[in-house]
């Protein structure tokens, strides 16, 4: 096989973002940042003081009315006074609309604005930050920073290759920024503003992270690649990894993982990379799914757009950025990512409708699509993350085509057996906009994909098909809560379709799902759990006996 090119390019840029503790309008600044709100007819606060210090240069602007504090708007200004070469100001939008998340936006804005003016430092404000108290805290506006410059500044790059010309020194000058400073005067808000800045810039590196992960191609996207990274991983951060080759798969019996497996010449592997705390209070096992490519393989995809089957290990690529940030932000408990890797490709050794699959459950499987793939894996590693006694499950998957049908790119699609867990993650999506919207869960589904000749079918047919996935997956899942994320219509930009966070995720992998977990498990509780009733037992889910509530009725889900 011949080799492919190798990443010429370094896996991610280094920008810092730090805190220092001073007066931003003393500072010799190449490029300095303040805000305004909408609506509010003078600049206050700092904004005030640095225009003050360029002689009134901001309040131009805005007399001119060529600056009106509109959401992400922005105004240059090269001062006559002052210490700062450049002052940019920024618009903050309304402050009644104010959350976190514009301040991420707001972030991303300013960094790729400062990358394109080629400063190599660029000193800021604490954005959304307000000492009247009537804004975001320090702790969390400096988070928003770091997070949306971080991973606004992010690009894939590595596959371009030596530039020329107009375009070599273009590149040149977006390699200069460097630093990015926020300076606060306080000392106590600079002091929280140094550990927000500091939570901020782990989680965008492991989205970052997971975003290289899910974009590679070619050689590099090799299962055994992504063990030896996930094992390189384990090494840089301290965490325990076990990486399954073919034989090690084939002696814990994943039947699904190697039928999936056979119709490529590269081996699959499973990872299982875990984060282990000293007196670890409570397991949390994620999973992902890790396609390298997707072909569809005996059931062949069409040709168009193909090439965004690369995507197809987003999950994967997602629970690895989890555990690494779960372990730098010193999280209490015990977190357990399980990966599949294995390409799925048509060949003369590959699985076929028709095939039998023995999974790790003992459960069989009827294949009828080649292409419904995913699940096939997942049923070994959800399986097996299930024998290591979680207290939640949650498992992250591109896993159907219907899901970005269903509910565009805006929302990733979930479903599971505990509505507790899902309202977790629901409400920890909400918070880094990464939103969770609940599909129809009822038994009824469950139904669709049972087999005449085998345990269960791996395809329904096209009739609510994330939902029906999802309700296959459910078979492999142990006695615990668990929570079935379908990412494929979240998982990557191909640039043609909207974006979701268009401000602080660039064209390829998002990198979804990452920051997802990490708010999750930030303020994970133990999700509720009794014993699931059997299917099929005739006990009555609910009490039939009484009045209905008022108000609106309960979803029971599972
Ligand atoms: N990886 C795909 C799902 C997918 C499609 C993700 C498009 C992102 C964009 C998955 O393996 C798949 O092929 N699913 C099939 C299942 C079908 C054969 C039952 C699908 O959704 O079409
Ligand atoms: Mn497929
Ligand atoms: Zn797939």
């Amino acid at each position: 096989m011949a080799k492919a090119k190798s990443s010429p390019r370094p896996e991610s840029r280094t920008v810092t973002v730090s805190v220092e503790h001073g007066d931003i309008t003393q500072v010799d600044a190449e490029l300095l940042v303040v805000d305004a709100f909408e609506g509010v007819e003078r600049l206050r606060g700092v904004s005030a003081k640095v225009d003050a210090a360029t002689g009134g240069a901001l309040a131009r602007v805005l007399a001119a009315g060529d600056f009106k504090g509109k959401f992400k708007e922005t105004a240059l200004v090269h001062p006559a006074q002052g210490k700062a070469k450049r002052v940019l100001l920024v618009g903050m939008g309304k402050l009644d609309k104010l959350t976190p998340d514009r301040v991420r936006r707001v972030a991303a804005v300013i960094a790729r604005r400062a990358r394109d003016l080629g400063v190599e430092r660029v000193h800021t404000v604490l954005h959304g930050a307000r000492r009247d108290g009537s804004g975001v805290k320090p702790r969390v506006a400096a988070e928003a920073l770091a997070e949306g410059a971080l991973l606004g500044l992010y690009l894939f790059e590595h596959y371009k290759g030596e530039r020329s010309g107009e375009d070599k020194k273009k590149e040149a000058e977006q390699r200069k920024l460097k630093h990015i400073v926020i300076v606060e005067k306080n000392a106590a808000s600079a002091r929280q503003a140094r550990e927000g800045a500091e939570v901020g810039s782990i989680i965008a590196e492991a989205t970052n992270q997971c975003r290289d992960w899910a974009a590679w191609s070619g050689d590099e996207a090799a299962p055994e690649r992504y063990g030896e990274r996930a094992a390189a991983l384990a090494r840089r951060h301290g965490l325990r990894v076990e990486v399954m080759d073919k034989a090690r798969i084939e002696a814990m019996k994943m039947g699904g993982v190697l039928a999936v497996a056979r119709g490529s010449v590269r081996e699959p592997r499973v990872v299982v990379l875990s984060y282990e705390p000293r007196g670890a209070k409570g397991t949390i096992v994620l999973v992902g799914k890790g396609i390298t490519f997707d072909s569809g393989g005996i059931s062949i995809k069409p040709s168009e757009r193909m090439e965004d089957m690369k995507f197809d290990k987003c999950g994967a690529s997602a629970v690895m950025g989890a555990v690494v940030a779960a372990k730098r932000l010193k999280f209490p408990m015990r977190v357990i990512a399980i990966a599949p890797f294995t390409d799925n490709l048509p060949s003369g050794s590959s699985y076929k409708p028709g095939d039998i699959v023995t999974t790790m459950s003992g459960k069989t499987i009827e294949i009828v699509n080649t292409d419904a793939e995913g699940r096939v894996i997942l049923s070994d590693a959800l399986h097996y993350g299930g024998t290591l006694g979680p207290d939640a499950m949650v498992e992250l998957s591109t896993l159907t085509g219907a899901c970005p049908v269903a509910v565009g790119h805006h929302a990733i699609a979930g479903m599971g057996n505990s509505d507790d867990l899902l309202a977790q993650l629901r409400a920890a999506g909400d918070v880094v906009n990464e939103r969770v919207w609940p599909l129809p869960f009822f038994d009824e589904y469950g139904e669709m994909v049972k087999s005449k000749i085998a345990d269960v079918k791996n395809s329904a047919g096209r009739i609510a098909s994330c939902i029906t996935a999802g309700k296959f997956l459910e078979n492999f899942v142990g006695d615990h809560p668990w929570v079935h994320l379908d990412i494929a219509s979240t998982a990557y930009h191909n640039g043609s379709s909207p974006r979701l966070n268009d401000e602080y995720c660039p064209e390829q992998a998002t990198g979804v799902g990452v920051r997802l977990l990490v708010q999750w498990m930030r303020e994970y509780r133990k999700p509720a759990w009794k014993k699931k009733a059997k299917p099929d037992s005739g006990e009555p889910k609910a009490d039939l006996t009484r009045e209905p509530a008022k108000g609106p009725s309960r979803i029971s889900v599972g």
